[in-house]
């Protein structure tokens, strides 16, 4: 009687044998926090299309970084709700902004927590996009050149509250650049940056913008943002990002563009990041709601298949969940 040589089954006979075999590992190391920071004291305000994510004070914020370093988890990723919005988003470099204020108290109360900053102007625009408008012959665009210093006095802003890594989320050309020039000559050569490299126009940051409250007022990311058919473009991309002076580069969002940060690790062998967005933990959230998916489990598979592709590190909502899981 013929029977199969290869019995690939031998190697899945049980969870020991399975785990000695298993090729990509998931830690609490590889993570990465996103967290809201809003103005005032004590608050800690629910995201409607983000079940288990909060907009939260400073006080609140560093509470829940001290939770977060005890399960072990590396680092946070900030995100500012400032009081007030302005044309050229001001805020975004105010030496008390909401962001600037919860590094400080963050790294006081943390020390050995890493604390990344966005950098970006969505957050701090009154019409909600990434950069500075202008008007050419009746036609409003987002600027590129003027929003780089803009990009820049944010990013010495944060590095000097403090931050350990800034992180910039804007798709200008040439930001990587202007902020390493503006680091170095203020003072920070050591501050490393973690570059939004490919940063795709997703529908998947629709969470976000609730979050953030930063959807642009007209039109779409898609002149700055990267369109989603491009996997060549995306390369060039992290290129350029490289030879202006990222340290890390990131992919974004991360599973519909698993191929990109495949060939971005493989391509270039740097400190690769990933961004489980938004959408992409709103869908989990709503499915496990309705019992039609088991939470943790797809939680589980879909960091790891994140990892798997190539990732180093995971930006993700699901940080805190995965760390106890993974403690378990
Ligand atoms: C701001 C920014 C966005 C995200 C991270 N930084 C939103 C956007 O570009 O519209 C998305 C994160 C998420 O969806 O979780 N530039
Ligand atoms: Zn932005």
């Amino acid at each position: 009687m013929a029977f199969p040589k290869t019995r690939l089954r031998r190697l899945r006979a049980g969870g020991t044998m399975r785990r000695m075999v298993r090729e990509t590992r998931l830690s609490v190391d590889d993570l990465i926090a996103p967290l809201f920071i809003r103005p005032g004291q004590g608050a800690r305000q629910p995201i409607a299309s983000m079940p288990g994510q909060f907009q939260m004070s400073v006080d609140r914020a560093t509470e829940a970084c001290r939770e977060l370093a005890d399960l072990g988890v590396p680092a946070v990723l900030l995100f500012g709700i400032p009081e007030r919005k302005d044309a050229t988003g001001s805020e975004a470099f105010r030496e008390q902004g909401v962001v600037q204020q919860a590094v400080r108290a963050i790294k006081t109360a943390c020390p050995a927590l890493l604390v990344i900053t966005d950098v970006c102007l969505c957050e701090y625009t009154d019409h909600g996009h990434c950069g500075l408008i202008v008007e050419r012959g009746g036609v409003r665009d987002v600027d590129n050149d003027s929003t780089l210093d803009v990009l820049a006095r944010a990013a010495v802003s944060h590095a000097r509250a403090g931050a350990d890594i800034v992180a910039p989320s804007d798709m200008m050309d040439g930001r990587v650049r202007a902020i390493r020039e503006a680091l170095d000559a203020e003072g920070f050569a050591h501050t490393p940056i973690l570059a939004y490299a490919a940063k795709f126009a997703s529908a998947y940051y629709g969470p976000f913008r609730d979050a953030a409250e930063s959807p642009p007022k007209f039109g779409d990311r898609k002149t700055y943002q990267m369109d989603a058919a491009n996997a060549v473009e995306a390369l060039r991309e992290v290129a350029l990002d490289i030879e202006e002076g990222a340290d890390i580069v990131m992919v974004k969002p991360a599973v519909n563009y698993l191929d990109v940060l495949w060939r971005v690790k493989e391509r270039f062998g740097l400190p690769t990041a990933a961004y489980h967005v938004s959408g992409e933990y709103a869908m989990i959230k709503a499915a496990a709601a309705n019992a039609w998916l088991d939470e943790r489990a797809c939680v589980l598979e879909t960091t790891l298949a994140i990892r798997r592709a190539g990732a180093d590190m995971i930006v993700t909502y699901f940080a805190k969940d995965l760390a106890g899981w993974l403690d378990e």
